[in-house]
């Protein structure tokens, strides 16, 4: 890596862009308005849990990798040197503790192979040289005409030595965007055929509007490993580029965008739905705020869950405020598998679960067992 410190340049669209989506999450409302509805799932409390809190174990393997927790820092950032910062810290903490990181979108390193933009990611694999790390594209970019292929894949991929590729799927959030990319008629098969040559695991990832199970199974019979839900209630994208729109003076983009912000498959149900229609690994996303929802997301069929927004500001703060963090979180978590009788996470995948409100009437127009068969 090179010790400059060159400036980022006017032009560097995706880089700033990046920036501005950073600084409106950190200090504006960015959340859905609406829930990701864990709450419709009640777990059934165990009075004589015929365990001890000791004997609790909360590691998994994920693509080949052994966690501590059934957790990651999901994809936010990177790209500009004023993150860098954040990187670091969740890439050391990813490393000390062994959970997973995801890396936001590498576009701009891809577009524009500059240092001032491909070191805030390459720092990540320097500080977590056994942690898994996802790296990060947009579908959009492969849907273009001559736009992304096999080749930026890889490019992606060797940047930050990254076990697996995730291919954001936005369309919500790219059609309120002011300057957003609304191609997405090939990307699937342009993704899929991208999966077939690449030599690691390539998964979709949703940013806040969810998955439903007619997308699963597309995922299920293609080539790609996996999904990582981003569902409703959590953060909104279609919510962050209303307020951009609304910085910029583009009363339509922000009027779209105050209209679509709550839309999407809550998280909850998004995981069922995936889950209903695939065995491949998934990854929970959008509003897992605890670690009671990331127990519930595991009892659901997630492999993992991924926080983004929660983290952003004890990333911020360093690495202290960040193990904190995770700390609370896991022993929330184990606090709901020690009162669900729970020893495993497998144990956890089994355990009893009600299903209530919008969750059981959605589940049973939809046609998906409220049973959740493959549960057992
Ligand atoms: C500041 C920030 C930047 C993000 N950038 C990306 C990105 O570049 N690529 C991506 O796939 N998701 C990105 N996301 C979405 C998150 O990975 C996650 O799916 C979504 O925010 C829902 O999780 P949350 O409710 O815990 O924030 C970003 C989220 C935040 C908060």
């Amino acid at each position: 890596m090179s010790d400059s410190k060159p400036t980022p340049q006017a032009g560097d669209v995706t880089s700033f862009r990046k920036l501005s989506h950073l600084e409106i999450c950190l200090h504006q409302p960015v959340e859905a308005h609406t829930s990701p509805h864990w709450e419709d799932f009640q777990f059934v409390h165990r009075a004589i849990p015929d365990l001890d809190w000791e004997e609790i174990v909360t590691t998994t393997q994920v693509f080949g990798k052994k966690l501590s927790l059934p957790f990651m820092a999901a994809a936010m950032t990177g790209g500009h040197p004023e993150v860098r910062p954040i990187n670091e810290a969740i890439a050391r903490v990813a490393e000390k503790i062994k959970i997973g990181m995801g890396v936001g979108s590498e576009r701009a390193a891809i577009e524009k192979n500059h240092p001032y933009i491909t070191e805030s990611f390459q720092v990540v694999r320097s500080l977590a040289p056994t942690a898994l790390i996802i790296g990060n594209l947009g579908a959009a970019q492969f849907s273009r005409k001559g736009g992304f292929g096999v080749k930026e894949a890889k490019a992606a991929v060797s940047l930050i030595g990254a076990d697996v590729l995730a291919v954001h799927v936005n369309p919500a959030q790219e059609v309120v965007q002011v300057e957003g990319d609304n191609f997405f008629h090939h990307f699937f098969t342009q993704v899929s055929d991208m999966a077939d040559q690449l030599n690691v695991p390539v998964i979709l990832k949703e940013v806040g509007s969810g998955f439903a199970r007619e997308e699963a199974a597309k995922v299920d019979a293609s080539p790609l490993a996996g999904i990582d839900v981003g569902g409703l209630g959590g953060t909104s994208w279609i919510g962050v580029e209303a307020l951009r729109a609304e910085q910029k003076n583009d009363t339509f983009h922000a009027n779209l965008g105050r209209l679509f912000w709550d839309w999407g498959i809550p998280t909850a149900i998004s995981l069922v739905e995936v889950r209903s229609a695939t065995n491949k690994t998934v990854i929970a996303t959008g509003g897992v705020r605890n670690g009671l929802d990331a127990a519930k997301a595991i009892a659901l069929g997630a492999d993992i869950v991924g926080m983004a927004l929660p983290l952003l500001k004890p990333a911020q703060q360093g690495d202290d405020a960040l193990l904190g963090f995770i700390q609370h979180f896991e022993r929330e978590l184990r606090t709901a598998m020690f009162l669900t009788g729970c020893r495993t996470l497998s144990d956890l995948r089994q355990a009893a679960l009600v299903v209530t409100g919008l969750s059981r009437d959605w589940l049973s127009q939809r046609g998906i067992a409220l049973a959740m068969p493959w549960r057992k």
